[in-house]
C-alpha cells in the first residue's frame, strides 16, 4: 500500500510517516514547494507524477486565531485546494481522505456530534474547512472526511508542547475549564488512517465504508485537566509541571470563538471501520514520555 500524503511537517504527516513502516505501507510525503494548496494549477501535476494506492490530506491552514485576519487564504488553502486534491484523486482512480475538525461544530450541543447533527462554524477557520468537506465530497465519491479534535504529538506545535514549555518557567497557569474536547495523539490517528486506506482498497465498492466519520480519542475533557493530566505525567517522568488553574472562556480572549463543547461520537466509524481510537490519556502517557527525554537529549548535546 502506497499512501501519498499531502502535507510534509504537520503533526498527522509526520505521524503517518512514523507509522508506516508498521503497517507494512509506504508512505510518500508531499507538500510546499512541491505541491501548495493554495496554488491550484499545480496540484494535479505533483500527485500523479508521485502516484499511488490512496491520497490522504494531511495539509491545512490551522492557525485558527489567524484565519480571523486572512479568511481568503484559509479558505483558499482548507477550501478551494481540498477540493482539488479530491478531484486529482478521482481522476487517478484512488480513494482520497480528508481531515476536517469539530470547529465545523458551535458547541451549543449537550452531548457528543454526530456525523449528522447541524454544522454552524463560529470562525474563519472552521468556515473554511466546512467548505473543504463540501468540495471533497463534490469531487470524489470515493472519499472519507474524517472529523478530529484537539490533535497532539511530539511533532510541530500542540497544546501539549506549549504546556511543558510554559511549566519551565512559570509555577502556575489559568487554563480554560469551560471548553470541552477529546485529545487526540496524531499517531493514533495515523494508525487509524491506515486501517480505513485498507478497508478502502479491499471493499472499492462498499458505499458504507465512504462519506463522512468523526475519529477522536475515546474520553473527553477540558483544556484545565488535560493541562494537569500533561503536567502530572511530565512530574512523573522528571519534565517540568505547573498547578493548573482552571479559568472561563470569557477570561482568556481570543480573535476566534470556540466550541464549548468539541466532543464527537465516533461510533459510526466503529461500525463501519472498526477503528477506535484509545482512551486519550493512555495515549497521552507516551508522548508526555518523549518529549521529555528528547528535551533531555537536547540539553545534554
Ligand atoms: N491540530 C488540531 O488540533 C486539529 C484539530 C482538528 C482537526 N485538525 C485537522 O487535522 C489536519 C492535520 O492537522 P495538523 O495538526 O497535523 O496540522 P499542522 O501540524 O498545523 O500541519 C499543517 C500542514 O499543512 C501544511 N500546509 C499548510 N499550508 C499549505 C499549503 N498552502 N500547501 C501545502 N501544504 C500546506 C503545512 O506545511 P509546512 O510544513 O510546509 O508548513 C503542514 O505540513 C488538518 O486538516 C487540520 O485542519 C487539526
Amino acid at each position: 500500500m502506497r499512501i501519498i500524503v499531502v502535507g510534509k511537517e504537520g503533526q498527522v504527516a509526520r505521524a503517518l510517516a512514523e507509522r508506516a513502516r508498521a503497517h507494512g505501507a509506504q508512505v510518500v510525503l508531499v507538500g510546499r514547494p512541491k505541491l501548495d494548496l493554495a496554488d491550484p494549477s499545480g496540484i494535479e501535476d505533483a500527485l500523479i507524477e508521485t502516484g499511488g494506492d490512496v491520497i490522504v490530506n494531511a495539509a491545512a491552514y490551522t492557525a485558527v486565531d489567524q484565519a480571523e485576519s486572512d479568511p481568503e487564504l484559509a479558505e483558499a488553502i482548507n477550501g478551494i485546494g481540498a477540493g482539488v486534491v479530491a478531484g486529482a484523486a478521482t481522476a487517478m482512480n484512488v480513494p482520497v481522505i480528508h481531515l476536517s475538525t469539530d470547529y465545523v461544530f458551535d458547541g451549543t450541543s449537550d452531548r457528543p456530534y454526530r456525523e449528522d447533527d447541524p454544522v454552524s462554524p463560529l470562525g474563519a477557520y472552521g468556515a473554511s474547512k466546512l467548505l473543504g468537506e463540501e468540495a471533497v465530497a463534490a469531487e470524489a465519491e470515493n472519499h472519507v472526511i474524517l472529523r478530529t479534535a484537539w490533535v497532539y504529538s511530539p511533532f510541530g506545535k500542540n497544546f501539549v508542547k506549549t504546556m511543558l514549555r510554559l511549566a519551565a518557567d512559570r509555577e502556575e497557569l489559568g487554563v480554560v475549564g469551560d471548553q470541552y474536547g477529546s485529545p487526540t495523539s496524531a499517531l493514533d490517528i495515523a494508525d487509524g488512517i491506515f486501517a480505513v486506506s485498507r478497508n478502502l482498497l479491499e471493499k472499492p465498492e462498499d458505499r458504507g465504508l465512504r462519506g463522512l466519520f468523526h475519529m477522536t480519542g475515546t474520553g473527553f475533557a477540558s483544556w484545565a485537566e488535560f493541562a494537569t493530566e500533561i503536567f502530572a505525567l511530565s512530574a512523573r517522568f522528571g519534565g517540568p509541571s505547573a498547578k493548573v488553574r482552571p479559568i472561563a472562556t470569557a477570561d482568556y480572549p481570543t480573535p476566534a470563538r470556540r466550541p464549548a463543547n468539541s466532543r464527537l461520537d465516533c461510533r459510526k466509524l466503529k461500525e463501519a471501520h472498526e477503528v477506535v481510537l484509545p482512551p486519550w490519556r493512555s495515549s497521552l502517557e507516551p508522548c508526555v514520555k518523549r518529549l521529555i527525554e528528547e528535551a533531555r537529549k537536547e540539553v545534554a548535546r
